[in-house]
């Protein structure tokens, strides 16, 4: 037996519990991982309130984790029992002690990237080198706006932009918060619980506004977000913090100056063996490098799950959280 998160039904922290279950032995083409460290992760939260479909119930939760493969199924050649490994997406189910998964989705760490470190920035660093290197090829020079650049996904994109010579002006909620961006590499914040953010992108720009927007605020930003752009810049909407977008009308994009938008998720982008290893490569050469440095600001518990959502929800947390079975 082995301890796992798990939610029979959606809703608030209370949902999630802490129960014993016989864990699936890996199958053809999966291994079996003893988790380290778990990451904790926005989408986790879509999950447990349903605005993300869990595929079945009572389901397990999370997809991001680090530690040593316990167990290969059948065909598995590049994994072996003992391989320390992390991973950033699969079944649901990372919330636990012992997690299997598609062989295909999980890495080999490098010696010099730990277990605590790699379950708190492979979903989040593989999603920034997607977002900065495919979904648009910042080059250098480029300046980009990126909202909630104080948290997880946020702090390690300020530090990439800061290694690529972009220029990321990074949204915040508050001043300790603007601090932090600045310290990861920001260029600019802005507060946009009190500045008005367009005005201050003007300003930063010189009226030129913005090559590229990540927005993974949604329903809040999505309207100020298309006013920071250039005329035929790139909209890049890649999250629902504050809730989804809905019942846009196209010819806002018209309208806005020929904007480009896109929706874009990590299954998307590393969606084989191949590219996910690619992926990976890029972003553990990047931690290797000491250019970007995660920031493990939050450890709870496994069973504390609910109190570490709650934490990330209500915009407590920076930087990375892991939890510790
Ligand atoms: N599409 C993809 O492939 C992909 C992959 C990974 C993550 N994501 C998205 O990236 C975002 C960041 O994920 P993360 O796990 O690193 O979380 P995070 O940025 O550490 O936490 C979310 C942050 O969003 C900001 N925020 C703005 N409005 C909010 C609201 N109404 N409620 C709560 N927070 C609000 C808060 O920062 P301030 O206090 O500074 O406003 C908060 O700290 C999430 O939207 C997530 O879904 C997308």
């Amino acid at each position: 037996m082995a301890k796992r998160i798990q939610f029979a039904k959606t809703g608030g922290p209370e949902v999630l519990e802490l129960v014993d279950v016989e864990p699936k032995a890996p199958g053809a083409g999966e291994v079996q991982v003893r988790n380290q460290a778990v990451g904790l992760n926005f989408i986790d939260i879509y999950f447990r309130t349903g605005l993300y479909p869990a595929p079945s119930m009572p389901s397990g939760l999370g997809t991001e984790g680090a530690g040593v493969v316990e167990s290969v199924g059948e065909g598995v050649t590049h994994l072996k029992v003992g391989d320390r490994v992390g991973y950033a997406q699969g079944p649901l189910g990372a919330y636990a002690e012992l997690h299997t998964l598609p062989a295909a989705k999980v890495a080999v760490l490098p010696d010099g990237i730990d277990c605590d470190t790699a379950a708190a920035s492979m979903l989040k660093g593989l999603t920034v080198q997607y977002l900065m290197r495919q979904t648009y090829e910042l080059k250098g020079g480029e300046t980009i706006l990126w909202h909630a650049a104080a948290g997880g996904v946020g702090s390690i994109a300020c530090q990439w932009a800061r290694a690529l010579g972009v220029k990321l002006i990074g949204t915040v909620s508050s001043p300790e918060k603007a601090e932090l961006a600045k310290q990861n590499g920001a260029w600019a914040t802005i507060d946009y619980t009190k500045e008005d953010v367009v005005e201050r992108v003007k300003e930063l720009t010189n009226g030129e506004m913005c090559d590229v927007v990540y927005d993974s605020v949604g329903k809040d930003t999505w309207e100020t977000s298309l006013d920071c752009l250039k005329p035929r810049a790139l909209m890049v909407s890649f999250g629902n913090a504050s809730g989804a977008v809905e019942g846009v009308n196209i010819g806002i994009l018209n309208q806005k100056g020929s904007l480009f938008v896109t929706r874009p998720s990590l299954n998307g982008y590393a969606d084989t063996r191949e590219r996910f290893e690619a992926m990976c490569n890029d972003l553990f050469g990047m931690l290797e490098s000491g250019k970007i440095k995660i920031d493990i600001a939050q450890r709870f518990a496994l069973e504390e799950a609910g109190k570490a959502q709650q934490a990330l929800a209500s915009r407590q947390t920076t930087g990375s959280t892991i939890l510790l079975p």
